[in-house]
């Protein structure tokens, strides 16, 4: 059994290939610095071929103009390259997100959906935890509570889906148990790592002004109109998919403190 694992080296791919090695399962990584690209559709026959199953992570966003018809396109190839099982990570309240699920399932492969909330993870390994790193979390955020869910579940979740039987045709929304506003997770960060961390609140001009244009309409979209409530209340995806809670962000937070992530 081949898994590919595309995102490789991102928060989620990266924690599956370490389940999969520590099973002693084969597995094919790749990301562009292996040569694969999702928008060269010339790099994806290397990558599907002789696989069995695959995780599949685009990047930048699902919910990007383009990104159904890529994914969905990626499924099909799959699909005729003989994969018989496929993982979509998707994330919740986004209709194009949702779309790139219907593209990905009208494959024709058993599919399992993990539909995600914000990772926990953003804090600690991508643009937010770089705020963090200054001691002052700038956002355009308001008071709006994201149950984030720790990227270690949505691995294990992703796992037991590329590995088991049982886990074909479901849509598992993973959450963390609780959600927090920004400002109370970045003060349980603070109190796990002992630095003095702090969250304002800006304006999307004035957090914009800092970003690249092209990422700059995204990331405030997704604080401005996409963090609007809409995707607050837990679920129980990780305890459906797994049988047991999902892990908490205290957890999160003091797991990557004493990993030195804000050290
Ligand atoms: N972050 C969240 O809170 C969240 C929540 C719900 C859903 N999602 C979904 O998660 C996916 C992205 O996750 P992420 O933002 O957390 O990123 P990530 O997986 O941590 O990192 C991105 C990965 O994609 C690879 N990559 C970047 N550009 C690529 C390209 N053009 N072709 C092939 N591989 C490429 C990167 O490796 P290289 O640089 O080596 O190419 C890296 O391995 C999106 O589909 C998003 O909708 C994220």
């Amino acid at each position: 059994m081949l898994t590919l694992i595309t995102g490789a080296t991102g928060k989620t791919g990266s924690r599956i290939i370490d389940r999969l090695t520590a099973a002693d399962r084969p597995v094919r990584a790749v990301s562009r610095t292996t040569g694969f690209d999702w928008e060269d559709r010339s790099t994806w026959p290397a990558a599907l071929a002789g696989v069995d199953a695959a995780y599949i992570a685009y990047y930048p966003d699902l919910a990007l103009p383009g990104a159904a018809d890529t994914v969905g396109a990626f499924a099909h190839a799959a699909a005729a390259a003989g994969v018989s099982r496929l993982v979509l990570l998707s994330g919740r309240g986004e209709p194009e997100a949702q779309r790139a699920e219907r593209e990905v399932v009208a494959a024709g492969v058993d599919t399992t959906i993990v539909r995600c909330s914000w990772f926990a993870q953003n804090f600690s390994e991508t643009f937010m935890g770089d705020g963090l790193q200054d001691g002052e979390l700038a956002l355009p955020a308001d008071d709006t509570p994201e149950p984030f869910v720790d990227a270690e579940d949505i691995a294990d979740v992703a796992f037991a889906a590329l590995t088991q039987d049982g886990h074909a045709g479901e849509l598992y929304e993973l959450t963390g148990p609780r959600a927090l506003r920004i400002e109370e997770a970045v003060a349980e960060i603070a109190a796990a790592s002992g630095k003095a961390l702090t969250f304002k609140r800006i304006t999307p001009e004035a957090y914009s002004e800092a970003l690249p244009p092209e990422l700059a309409e995204f990331v405030v979209f997704l604080f401005t109109e996409l963090l609007d409530g809409r995707n607050a209340e837990p679920q129980d995806g990780v305890r459906r998919a797994l049988g047991r809670a999902p892990r908490d962000f205290g957890e999160f937070a003091r797991r990557a403190a004493a990993a030195g992530a804000w050290a």
